[in-house]
C-alpha cells in the first residue's frame, strides 16, 4: 500500500545555523506526535551531515534536494548521489520546475539522475507538472504524461516501485495560488492511469503521488483528503516548523476518511 508522505523542500533558503536549528525544531515537534504520514525535510547540500546528526532519521527522513547526473569525476561544483547517500540521506527530490527552468535539466538529465539516485538506495522525489501557458491552453495533461515517459518509462517496474513521484504545477509554485482540491485530484488520477498503463494497476496503486505548489495549513487537509492526493511537497510553508507540523497533522483530521 502506498504512503502517506509530507516531505518539505527547503529550496535555497537557511544558513546553517538557521538550517540544523529548523531541522531540531520539527524533530522535537515530531518526538510527542504520532503522525499519520511519513516526515521527510530536504535540505541544502551544505546541511545535510550536519542535520543528519541533529535528527532521528527513522523518524524525520532526510533528503537533498537534487544530486550530479555523473557518479564521480572532474565534475566541478556538483554533488553526486553517493556523496548524498554518505551524508545519512534517503531521499533526492529530481526534476524540480526550478532545475528544469532555470538549470536546463531535460528529461535525459534527470534518467541519468533517477539511475545514480536508486543505485545508492535513495528514493527520488520526481517533479512534474505544467507551466500557467499549459495549464491555460488545456495541454496539461499531455505535458505531465510525456514528463514521466520520456525521464522514467525506461525503468523496470521493480525500480519505478521505488519512486515517489510530485505533482508540482508550475504555476501555483510560490504564488499563493493552490490549485483547486479538484484540480489535483484530476491530474493525480491522470498519472495514476498514465503508470497504469505502463507497469500495471497494481504499481500505479501502490505509487505514493504527492501535491506542491503553495500547500500551507489552511489548504492541506482539503487537499489531501482526494483519493490520489498522497501528501504534499512543501516550500515556503516547510520553512517554519509550526506551519510544516500544520501540515504534517493535516492527515490526522484526514486519516479515518481516506485509509
Ligand atoms: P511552495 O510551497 O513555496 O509553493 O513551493 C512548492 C515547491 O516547489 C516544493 O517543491
Amino acid at each position: 500500500m502506498r504512503k502517506n508522505i509530507v516531505a518539505g523542500n527547503w529550496k535555497m533558503n537557511t544558513t546553517l545555523a538557521e538550517g540544523v536549528g529548523l531541522a531540531k525544531d520539527v524533530n522535537e515537534a515530531l518526538k510527542n506526535a504520532t503522525p499519520k504520514c511519513d516526515v521527510v525535510i530536504c535540505v541544502p547540500f551544505t546541511h545535510l551531515a550536519s542535520v543528519a546528526a541533529a535528527i532521528d532519521t527513522d523518524k524525520l527522513g532526510l533528503g537533498a534536494e537534487n544530486c550530479a547526473d555523473h557518479v564521480k569525476g572532474a565534475y566541478t561544483g556538483e554533488v553526486s548521489a553517493p556523496m548524498v547517500a554518505s551524508t545519512g540521506a534517503k531521499y533526492v527530490i529530481l526534476g524540480h520546475s526550478e532545475r528544469r527552468q532555470y538549470y536546463g535539466e531535460t528529461s535525459e538529465i534527470l534518467k541519468e539522475k533517477v539511475n545514480l539516485a536508486l543505485a545508492e538506495n535513495l528514493t527520488p522525489i520526481f517533479c512534474i507538472g505544467e507551466v500557467l501557458e499549459q495549464r491555460e491552453d488545456g495541454t496539461y495533461n499531455e505535458v505531465v504524461t510525456k514528463q514521466i515517459e520520456e525521464a522514467l518509462f525506461d525503468l523496470t517496474a521493480e525500480d519505478f516501485s521505488k519512486l515517489v513521484l510530485a505533482y508540482e504545477p508550475v504555476w501555483a509554485i510560490g504564488t499563493g495560488k493552490t490549485a483547486t482540491a479538484e484540480q489535483a485530484e484530476d491530474m493525480h488520477a491522470h498519472i495514476r492511469s498514465v503508470i497504469a498503463g505502463k507497469y500495471g494497476k497494481e504499481v500505479a496503486d501502490n505509487t505514493s503521488i504527492l501535491y506542491g505548489g503553495s500547500c500551507k495549513p489552511s489548504n492541506a487537509a482539503e487537499l489531501f483528503a482526494k483519493p490520489d492526493v498522497d501528501g504534499g511537497l512543501i516550500g515556503g510553508a516547510a520553512l517554519d516548523a509550526a506551519s510544516f507540523m500544520g501540515i504534517v497533522n493535516a492527515f490526522k483530521e484526514i486519516f479515518s476518511l481516506k485509509r
